[in-house]
Formats: C-alpha cells, structure tokens, sequence
C-alpha cells in the first residue's frame, strides 16, 4: 500500500513556547500509527530540535523542514541544506510550496535543483504543486500543474521519482477556509498520477503518494483522504491546534 502521510505545515507561527505546548500535547494524544502510515511536522527551522526531542519514540513521527538550499553549502547567507537537515535527522523537506513561489520567486528550475539535492541525501521531498484562482477559473488547472511537475521533476530516474512526495495545494484552498470538493481532490489527484503513468509507468505511479492541502480540517479530512487518489494531506491552519491535526491523523486510510 501506498505511504499514506498526515503532514503539518507550521509556516511562520508560534513562539517557542506555544510550539513546546503544542508538541507535547501531540505526543500526549497522537495514536499509533500503521506500517503504511507517517505523520510529518514542518515546523520552523528554530524550533527542529524541540520538535525532535518532544517527538522522540513515537513510531512513525518525523519531523520536516519547510524548505532548504540546493547548494550543499557555502556563501549563501541565511540558507539551510539538505545535507545539514540530515545531519540533524530531518528526512524530510517541503518543497515549492505556493508561498515560496509566489513570495520569493522560486522557479521551476530552481525547484528542481532542491529536488535533487534533497534526493542526493536520500532524503524526502514532499514536493508542491497547485494552480492559482484564475487557472482554475479558466478550467486549465490539469496542464498548469502538469507543466510544474515536468519542469522540476520529469529528470528523475524512476528510482528517484518514487521517492518524491507529491503535495497539490490549490493556491484559492489556502488559509481561505474554502476547500477543493473531494470530487475535485480525486479528479486532479488522478490526473497527477496519469501524468507519472505516462512518463514512467503505472506501477510507478501507484507507488507515489499524492497529499492533499487547502483549508484541511477534522471536519472535512476524512471524506478527502477517502478519495483512492488521495494520500493524506498537507495542512496548515488546522496543524496548530492539537485536537484537529490528531483528528486529521485518524483520518488517514
Ligand atoms: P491551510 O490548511 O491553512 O489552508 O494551508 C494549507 C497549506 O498551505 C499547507 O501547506
């Protein structure tokens, strides 16, 4: 069976104390998870070591970054690689995420060089895509994240491909309280995975788990990840606060 992952994106919030909180009351109520399933924390840069330590014993637990360099080091003032996460046992790392798009220019390109150097330290990427209001509006929504999955990711062999995650966050279902529908979910969803169908194989794509993030509550996390092209969810808002993101793990297939 697929990984089937419950992953919080913390972005830039909480103080230090209100994550410490935050954390011991996710390990103090977090359920045991299946062989198949993981839950991830991306928490701010600062706060990995808390994490890990709070975290530390809980099967299937990891924590994340929220983004890293693609140069494995040098003179690149306020950067963090993908070889430094790993030193400190982050084996995971968002990528690309809408915010980091449209807020600091991040390319295709340059998405795809992160790909390979987190890659490179055998490490995951949970790597995103989403369209904006006005794609899908225009109902192109398919090729648009079509061309943001070929760009940065169609160079990887078939071995490194299944070992990306995919996250499709539609730009209008972020923080909007205004989420996709699971018809919606699971059309795209298949959709991505026709796409690695065609570029690999099916087998390949059967292999990759595709997450779903934009305004993911308790509510609503079980009727999306019961989509079969639905992986789990990559989720913001909601991940702050215990009760929901533990909701949201027992939702997971
Ligand atoms: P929300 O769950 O707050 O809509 O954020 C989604 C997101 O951007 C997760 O990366």
């Amino acid at each position: 069976m697929r990984k089937q992952i419950a992953a919080a994106n913390w972005k830039m919030n909480l103080s230090i104390s209100e994550a410490s909180i935050l954390l011991d009351q996710l390990a103090a109520t977090s359920p045991n998870l299946s062989e198949h399933q993981e839950a991830v924390f991306a928490v701010p840069a600062i706060y990995i070591p808390l994490a890990t330590q709070k975290l530390d014993g809980l099967n299937h637990f990891y924590v994340a970054a929220q983004n890293c360099h693609p140069k494995a080091n040098g003179a690149y003032t306020g950067e963090i690689s993908a070889p430094m996460l790993a030193s400190i046992g982050v084996k995971h790392i968002v990528l690309g995420h809408s915010e980091r798009r449209e807020y600091f220019n991040e390319s295709d390109s340059f998405l795809a060089e992160k790909t390979n150097a987190v890659l490179s330290e055998g490490s995951t990427p949970i790597f995103c895509c989403g369209e904006p209001l006005t794609i899908r509006e225009a109902g192109t929504q398919n090729s648009f994240v079509e061309t943001q999955l070929i760009n940065s990711l169609f160079h990887l062999s078939e071995e490194q491909i299944t070992k990306v995650v995919i996250a499709y966050e539609p730009i209008w279902a972020i923080g909007t309280g205004k989420t996709a529908s699971s018809e919606q979910a699971q059309e795209i969803h298949a959709y991505i995975r026709s796409v690695f169908a065609t570029k690999y194989s099916q087998a390949i794509a059967d292999q990759i788990s595709i997450l779903y993030g934009g305004s993911v509550k308790a509510s609503n996390a079980k009727q999306i990840f019961s989509q079969p092209d639905v992986d789990g969810g990559l989720v913001g808002g909601a991940s702050l606060i215990a009760t929901e993101f533990v909701a949201i793990i027992n939702a997971l297939k």
